[in-house]
């Protein structure tokens, strides 16, 4: 990297930061969102009470912020232990997920969970969540409308959460996240930063189920994760 290269890589870091501070409730995620959450209950136990995933599923109600509300089924909002050590996150749901409310229950999702038990690790023991809560039409990509309206839900469910680790699966929660157009293969294969969280961006699944020999390359990102935790 030149060093505007890494002037740039330093200015996104600082951009990154600052957003989760923003979206986690314009200072203390406890306070100013408990508040908000809580129809303005002012009483210490609710002000000093961290906020929780379900505040944060309470939060989102039945979203009508962006136009994918129309086409789908079921929000996918997450699933798995509230306190977990490392979150997955993916890209948005699929047909099978918008039909059960649940990320990754499809044909991709099967190898994902293999993945997880190949780690020594149950999907309940991991957080599995989405850039999006909706599914695309299509599976086609996710706009950017769509990403600023859905994002900061996910960067509150991560705050709640405070995993050690945060795996990305695929191109588009990877660059998402890291506010880059550095390609998979180049990001893959270390450790990069997300809030000061361990940030491992991987191959997605679904890559793999078209390019098997990927595999090895998940596999060695997920043992580095496993090392970690
Ligand atoms: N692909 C994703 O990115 N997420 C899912 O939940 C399912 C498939």
């Amino acid at each position: 990297m030149d060093s505007r290269e890494n002037l740039r890589e330093e200015l996104r870091m600082i951009v990154r930061e600052f957003k989760g501070h923003l979206v986690a409730g314009m200072d203390s995620p406890r306070r100013v969102s408990n508040l908000y959450l809580k129809g303005g209950d002012f009483s210490a136990e609710a002000v000093d009470r961290p906020v929780t995933l379900e505040d944060i599923r309470q939060e989102l109600g039945n979203c009508q912020r962006c136009s994918l509300h129309q086409g789908r089924n079921n929000i996918v909002f997450g699933e798995g232990d509230p306190d977990a050590d490392l979150v997955f996150v993916g890209e948005a749901p699929g047909a099978d997920e918008d039909i059960q409310g649940r990320p990754f229950v499809g044909r991709a999702g099967q190898l994902f969970t293999k993945i997880i038990a190949a780690m020594g690790l149950t999907r309940e023991e991991v957080y599995i969540c989405n850039i999006l809560k909706c599914r695309p039409p299509e599976n086609r990509n996710p706009r950017p409308e769509e990403i600023r309206a859905c994002e900061p839900f996910l960067i509150k469910q991560l705050q709640a959460i405070k995993p050690e680790v945060i795996c990305a699966l695929g191109t588009f929660a990877a660059h998402t996240l890291l506010d880059t157009n550095v390609p998979i293969s180049v990001l893959r294969g270390k450790f990069h930063s997300y809030q000061g969280i361990k940030f491992m961006p991987t191959y997605h699944p679904a890559y793999l189920l078209r390019n098997p020999g990927a595999k090895r390359q998940v596999w060695e990102d997920v043992q580095m994760i496993m090392k970690v935790l």
